[in-house]
C-alpha cells in the first residue's frame, strides 16, 4: 500500500508526486474548487475555528485527526482504502472470479464514466442545498456536525475528481469542470438527480435529508465498493467510513427533534406549535417527502442498465460477498408489482434488470429500523402517535409508479385525489414557513434551540457544552 503524503497541496495516499502530470492537473484544478467553495460552500463562518474531523489515513482506529480548523483552510485529500495483500477478484457477474481492474476496461469506459459523473455530482450538490443553514443552527454542536459534513461531502468530491482524471483523460478533465459549474436548484444548469435540486432551507429538511438522501449514498457507495474496477472500489470503501457521521447526525437530528416534540405535544395538550416546537405530524410529512424523493434515487425498477452494470462487474450488490450465494444471476426472477389496466399485478422480471430494485428494497429496510427507533422514542414519551414510512410507490417522479398516482399506503388514486392531499401527505409551504420562523440561532456553548432536543454525548469523547465553534 502506498504510504498518506500529508505534505504536497493535496494530501493523498495514491502517491501523486510519482505522476507529475496528474499532480500538476489536479493542483491546477484545486483553485477552481477553492472558487467554487467561496461562491457556493456554507455561507458565514468560513473565518471561524471548527472542531472538525480530517481523514489523514486510511487504517481502522487511527484514520482521522480532530482539531480546529478554519473551513477553507481543510485538508481535502485523495484516499483509498488499502488494497490488502492478495489479488482481489471480481466478486459478481459475467467476470466473477477473475482479477480486478487496475485500469479501465476500454469497453466499460463510457458506463463507468456514467457512475462515476453521477455520484460525483450529488457531493457538490448537497453543499450547495446546505449553504444557508450555519447561521440558523440550533447549537453549536449541530453547527459543527453541518460544516463536518460540508467539508466531507467536498473531500468526496474529491474522490471522484481524482478517478475522473486518473482514468478518463480530456473527457474527465471536462467532467471535473461541468462538476463545479452546475448548481443546485438551478433551472439552466441542474445538478443531475432530482433530489439534489430541492430546496433544504431548515434543519428539519437538513437532518431527514442526512437522513433519508445520504442513506441512498450509503447504498450506492457499497454497491460501488463491490466494483470489479479497483480503484472505484477502494475509494468508495473509504467514503463510506466518513458517509456514516452524515448518517449518525441525520438520525440522530430526527430524533432529538421527536423527543422535543413529544415533550412540546404533551405540555401543550397537542399544540406544539403553540410553545414553538415542531408538530408530530409535519415530522411525518418531512418523512413523506425526503423517503419518496429518495426512492427515486435508485433509479428505474426494471432497468437494463442496472443488468448491464452488474453483468459488466461494475456494480454490486449490497454486502455482495456476505449476503448472497449465486454471484452470477443470469437465469434468476423477480416479482415486481407492476400497474397494468388500473390495478396492481405481479409480474415476474429478469433478476438483472431489477437490481434497481433490490437496491432500493435493502435501503427501505434500513429506513425500518430507524423508523422503529423514532417510534420508541415516541412510546418512552407515552404518546400514542407513531411515525410511518410511506409506501415505495408514494410519489415517485422515477420508475414504472411516476406515471401513476398512490396515497402513502400504495393505494392507486387519481391525480385528482393525489393534488387534493399532497399538502397534507408532504412538507408543505406553510410547514416551510412555520419551519423557517421558529429556527433562530443558538450559539452558546452546550445550549440548544427550544424545538431540539440535546445529543446524548457530544463528538470526539468531548463534552456537549465544548466550544465546538469559536465564533
Ligand atoms: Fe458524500
Ligand atoms: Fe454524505
Amino acid at each position: 500500500m502506498s504510504k498518506v503524503d500529508q505534505n504536497g497541496k493535496i494530501p493523498n495516499n495514491v502517491d501523486l508526486s510519482s505522476d507529475k502530470r496528474l499532480q500538476r492537473a489536479l493542483e491546477h484544478w484545486l483553485p477552481l474548487y477553492m472558487e467554487w467553495w467561496n461562491d457556493m460552500g456554507p455561507v458565514g463562518f468560513q473565518s471561524k475555528d471548527i472542531y472538525l474531523r480530517t481523514a489523514v489515513s486510511v487504517e481502522a482506529g487511527g484514520w482521522a485527526n480532530f482539531d480546529y480548523v478554519k473551513m477553507p483552510d481543510y485538508r481535502w485529500g485523495i484516499f483509498l482504502a488499502p488494497d490488502g495483500d492478495s489479488q482481489r477478484t471480481i466478486g459478481f457477474g459475467d467476470h466473477y472470479g477473475k482479477p480486478t481492474w487496475k485500469e479501465i476496461p476500454g469497453e466499460y469506459r463510457g458506463n463507468l464514466r456514467r457512475i462515476i459523473v453521477t455520484q460525483a455530482d450529488t457531493e457538490p450538490a448537497s453543499v450547495e442545498q446546505q449553504r444557508y443553514l450555519g447561521s440558523i443552527a440550533p447549537s453549536l454542536y449541530d453547527m459543527r456536525n453541518l460544516f463536518q459534513v460540508n467539508v466531507e461531502e467536498g473531500r468526496h468530491l474529491w474522490a471522484m475528481v481524482y478517478l475522473l482524471f486518473r482514468f478518463f483523460g480530456k473527457d474527465g478533465r471536462d467532467e471535473a469542470e461541468e462538476l463545479l459549474s452546475r448548481r443546485s436548484g438551478d433551472e439552466d444548469k441542474p445538478r443531475i438527480l432530482n433530489a439534489f435540486n430541492e430546496p433544504c432551507d431548515h434543519w428539519l429538511s437538513f437532518f431527514s435529508f442526512t437522513h433519508f438522501t445520504d442513506r441512498d449514498g450509503k447504498f450506492q457507495l457499497a454497491s460501488l465498493a463491490e466494483s470489479g474496477f479497483e480503484p472505484l472500489a477502494r475509494t468508495c470503501e473509504f467514503m463510506l467510513t466518513e458517509e456514516a457521521h452524515h448518517l449518525f447526525v441525520g438520525e440522530t437530528g430526527i430524533d432529538r427533534i421527536i423527543k422535543r416534540s413529544a415533550e412540546l405535544t404533551k405540555e401543550t395538550d397537542g399544540q406544539a406549535e403553540t410553545a414553538g416546537g415542531i408538530p408530530l405530524d409535519m415530522i411525518q410529512r418531512s418523512i413523506n417527502y425526503w423517503f419518496s424523493y429518495s426512492l427515486d434515487l435508485f433509479g428505474g425498477e426494471i432497468s437494463s442498465n442496472a443488468a448491464n452494470f452488474f453483468g459488466e462487474g461494475l456494480k454490486g450488490r449490497f454486502k455482495e460477498p456476505g449476503r448472497y450465494e449465486d454471484h452470477i444471476m443470469k437465469d434468476g426472477i423477480k416479482v415486481i408489482p407492476i400497474v397494468k389496466n388500473g390495478v396492481i399485478v405481479d409480474e415476474e422480471m429478469p433478476y438483472r434488470n431489477t437490481l434497481n430494485e433490490v437496491l432500493r428494497e435493502e435501503y427501505i429496510a434500513d429506513c425500518e429500523r430507524a423508523l422503529r427507533k423514532w417510534n420508541r422514542t415516541l412510546e418512552k414519551s407515552g404518546l400514542d402517535t407513531r411515525f410511518k414510512l410511506p409506501n415505495r410507490r408514494f410519489h415517485r417522479a422515477q420508475g414504472i409508479y411516476s406515471d401513476h398516482h398512490f396515497d402513502p399506503e400504495g393505494n392507486l388514486i387519481t391525480e385528482d385525489e393525489f393534488r387534493a392531499n399532497m399538502h397534507t401527505w408532504m412538507l408543505n409551504t406553510e410547514d416551510n414557513d412555520y419551519l423557517k420562523s421558529i429556527m433562530h440561532p443558538v450559539t452558546e456553548p452546550g445550549k440548544m434551540a427550544n424545538w431540539i432536543a440535546p445529543p446524548s454525548r457530544g463528538i470526539n469523547g468531548q463534552a456537549v457544552e465544548f466550544e465546538y465553534v469559536r465564533l
